[in-house]
């Protein structure tokens, strides 16, 4: 690690987060306001039970989401489509123009938290993947195979080898977001790949490898998806992100799940990082003697990617230590926040 400032502020941009779940009624109005906080604007995850999966219906959910901002916050929402094996091309289309929607996300059916509606076989979306090529829509990728064979660790790297490197040599022209990346492979392929391919990472992919999950006790609120790998694949994803390399942005994957649903003997999947994220991903940067690259990584590689205008705004952090609390009450249920009962170096000013 190399030697860090003691004291001091770091101004940037504010950022945004290209990759967030908000969920919907009490918890979406309960975490809403941690997003909006830090974040211009967000890029809304679709899965939703039932899934949004049409533009009609993430226009109303962005209503309910803009409902639900604490006043005197300009947070912009950006929705997303939940592909599904019926998806209609024409729909995404007309969303993507009338302005509702920014992307479309594909899961493949059972990946994860609210993925059975997920995608069952990539090849029959060719034709959407074409139309959305057209009209420079980007296809945001959750990158897991899902055969129960496959080693829940592998799972990824088999996923780019047989599903994304093929589409991305098929489909050149298509914008693809290589969403929440864990793995050096994943890091090798989105170096080698053409500049229409890129990818997030999230701050607990940056902090923790699969010892913080299975050492000395289970401890469910380490795990997400995918699951955070070895330390080498870690290692990996810190040179990527603080790299100044403009295929990498920030991509929370905020997932908030009541603590009893985590804590239980078939614990969710996600980790809710709202609260203290840019915080989180600054302790990456510094410890990685990279404060230089972190304005680009968090504010503006990703509206460049996006063809977004990028935000005039200014965010102040100040040097100072704070413990993160140990519960949140996201309007009645209770969430625990990454990095509970640790010590962050930054804090977001306002
Ligand atoms: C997400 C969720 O809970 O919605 N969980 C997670 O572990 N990241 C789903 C997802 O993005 O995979
Ligand atoms: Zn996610």
């Amino acid at each position: 690690m190399k030697s860090a400032p003691q004291t001091g502020v770091l101004t940037i941009r504010r950022p945004d987060d290209w990759h967030v779940h908000l969920r919907d009624g009490a918890v979406m109005e309960g975490v809403v306001g941690y997003t909006a906080r830090q974040f211009a604007r967000a890029i809304v995850m679709p899965n939703l039970s039932p899934p949004v999966t049409t533009t009609a219906l993430a226009a109303q959910y962005r209503e309910r989401i803009l409902g639900a901002v604490p006043k005197g916050r300009g947070f912009t929402p950006l929705m997303t489509a939940y592909l599904t094996d019926s998806t209609d091309a024409e729909d995404l289309v007309r969303g993507h123009a009338e302005g509702v929607l920014t992307a479309a996300k594909l899961y493949p059916a059972n990946a994860t938290t609210n993925s059975a509606h997920g995608v069952t076989d990539i090849r029959k979306l060719e034709p959407i993947f074409e139309r959305m090529a057209e009209i420079g829509m980007p296809l945001l990728v959750h990158g897991e195979v899902t055969e129960d064979h496959i080693d829940v660790f592998d799972r990824e790297a088999e996923f780019i080898e047989r599903i994304l490197a093929p589409l991305v040599e098929r489909r050149p022209g298509l914008k693809v977001v290589f969403e929440h990346i864990t793995t050096s492979q994943a890091v090798e392929f989105v170096n080698s790949t053409n500049e229409n391919v890129a990818a997030t990472i999230t701050p607990q992919h940056l902090h923790i490898n699969r010892n913080a999950m299975l050492v000395g006790g289970i401890r469910p609120h380490a795990y997400c998806l995918p699951v955070a790998k070895r330390e080498q694949h870690r290692l990996a994803l810190r040179d990527a992100a603080t790299s100044g390399s403009a295929k990498y942005f920030l991509g929370t994957d905020s997932a908030p799940h009541a603590r009893e649903d985590k804590e239980s003997a078939c614990g969710c999947a996600g980790i809710f990082n709202a609260p203290f994220a840019i915080e989180s991903y600054a302790a990456v940067f510094e410890e990685e003697g990279a404060l230089d690259k972190f304005e680009a990584f968090a504010s503006i590689n990703g509206p460049r990617f996006y063809g977004l205008p990028v935000n005039e705004e200014k965010i102040t952090l100040e040097k100072i230590q704070h413990e993160v609390c140990g519960e949140v009450d996201a309007n009645g249920t209770a969430i625990v926040p990454f990095h509970a009962g640790e010590t962050l170096g930054w804090r977001l000013a306002g």
